[in-house]
């Protein structure tokens, strides 16, 4: 591939490939029936993923220590670089006692795939009250992130890793693309400044408000979906991917839209995963990346700027452009999306969007009026909804 067009450098300057291939990939297969193996969840596993395929770029393992204690402290590397989230690996301590320094793990998934190797360099352990509270901003467990954290074994590994099977994604192979494959499709389109749109909802009004807005001044639009694993509440997967179709079909100019998959597990961490979100999505070849109200929160854990506020800090840092936007509505009497810098109206005649308030309205059976989602896009929640 030629890289001297190309308009962004991953974070850290070389996107990392962690993918075996081959000769090399099936002596490692041979090699991993002798390793001790652990069995990584889904959400380890979509870890491994990133990390391989360089989303996670400059990772090239599971963070050790010294990178945990500097990410979750200081939210950047030991080498400098801005990071915002730990990447870690954790396992019992019965688990992490069974296994030694030096020697290499073989990676399974819960279907019994081996789907890579670790070399582990190194094991910890950690606070789960502090990564809670430094990372998710609270230490109370009824955050699903946090609640995570708090069910986790007890023990860290660490160590680059070697990634020997893709993890599946079948239903969604259209728009299954790496990172190295997403930069040269926005290349081959011509697209010089490119916004990554982060979500885990179906696309309502104020979504294609946003987008269309920073579209107006960027040469294409990456809707990159949240498909690993997300709360129980959450819509489907499937069920999204299928809306987002839809959309961009009916309403977004071909050539300026292209929806792939991000296939990472939401941690809900509000400001911390905006900026987790940005790099990724920088590493993708994003030039820009939006951030709106309550980036990636859960509940009132976060305030509705909070997000923008702290990416605000590490933007000159993280080297991609962050687009604000202010919290969107449809108002009844402009008869158009706005937000409080656009429109002069008293609140009521503003409609508030978001995807909790949609996922109430599936839920009881209720339509989506036409100010909250595209009819198209409500025909495939429902249809959806009532599959699931
Ligand atoms: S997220 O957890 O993936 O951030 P969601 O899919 O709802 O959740 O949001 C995707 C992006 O759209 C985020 O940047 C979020 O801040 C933004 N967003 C969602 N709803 C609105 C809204 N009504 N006004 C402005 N921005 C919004």
């Amino acid at each position: 591939m030629t890289n001297h067009t190309m308009t962004i450098e991953p974070h850290g300057g070389q996107l990392i490939n962690r993918q075996l291939e081959g000769s090399e990939r099936e002596q490692l297969i041979a090699e991993a029936k002798e390793f001790p193996s652990i069995t990584l969840n889904p959400w380890s596993l979509s870890d491994l993923e990133l990390i391989a395929i360089g989303g996670f770029s400059p990772l090239t393992g599971f963070m050790n220590q010294a990178d945990y204690k500097e990410v979750v402290e200081n939210l950047h590397l030991s080498n400098g670089l801005v990071w915002s989230i730990p990447i870690t690996l954790p396992v019992t301590e019965a688990q992490a006692d069974a296994l030694t320094i030096g020697s290499r793990v073989a990676l399974y998934g819960e279907d019994d795939q081996l789907y890579g190797v670790l070399d582990l360099e190194e094991k910890y352990t950690y606070d789960k009250e502090q990564e809670a509270k430094l990372v998710y901003g609270t230490t109370d467990d009824a955050h699903p992130g946090v609640k995570k954290v708090y069910e986790k074994g007890n023990v860290y590994l660490a160590g680059p890793i070697h990634l020997v099977e893709r993890p599946k994604h079948d239903e969604f192979v259209d728009f299954h693309l790496d990172p190295v494959e997403t930069r040269q499709l926005f290349q081959d389109l011509g697209w010089k400044t490119v916004v990554g749109f982060q979500t885990r909802n179906p696309v309502h009004r104020a979504h294609e408000y946003i987008q269309k807005a920073a579209l107006e001044s960027v040469d294409g639009l990456l809707l990159n979906p949240l498909v690993g694993e997300t709360k129980s509440d959450d819509i489907p997967a499937s069920v999204r991917m299928e809306s987002y179709q839809v959309i961009l079909k009916n309403y977004y100019p071909e050539d300026r839209a292209r929806l792939v998959i991000y296939p990472a597990a939401m941690r809900y961490a509000g400001p911390r995963e905006a900026i987790l979100h940005a790099t990724v999505r920088k590493n993708y070849g994003c030039t820009h990346f939006i951030v709106g109200r309550d980036h990636a929160g859960v509940g009132d854990y976060y305030g509705t700027y909070e997000a923008q506020e702290l990416i605000g800090q590490y933007e000159d840092e993280l080297g991609i452009r962050i687009l604000k936007f202010e919290h969107a509505f449809y108002c009844t009497t402009c008869e158009n999306m706005a937000t409080a810098k656009t429109c002069p109206h008293d609140a009521s005649a503003h409609l508030h969007l978001s995807g909790t308030k949609v996922r109430e309205k599936l839920k009881k059976g209720e339509s989506l009026p036409k100010e909250f989602s595209r009819p198209e896009v409500a025909e495939v929640l429902i249809k959806g909804m009532q599959e699931h």
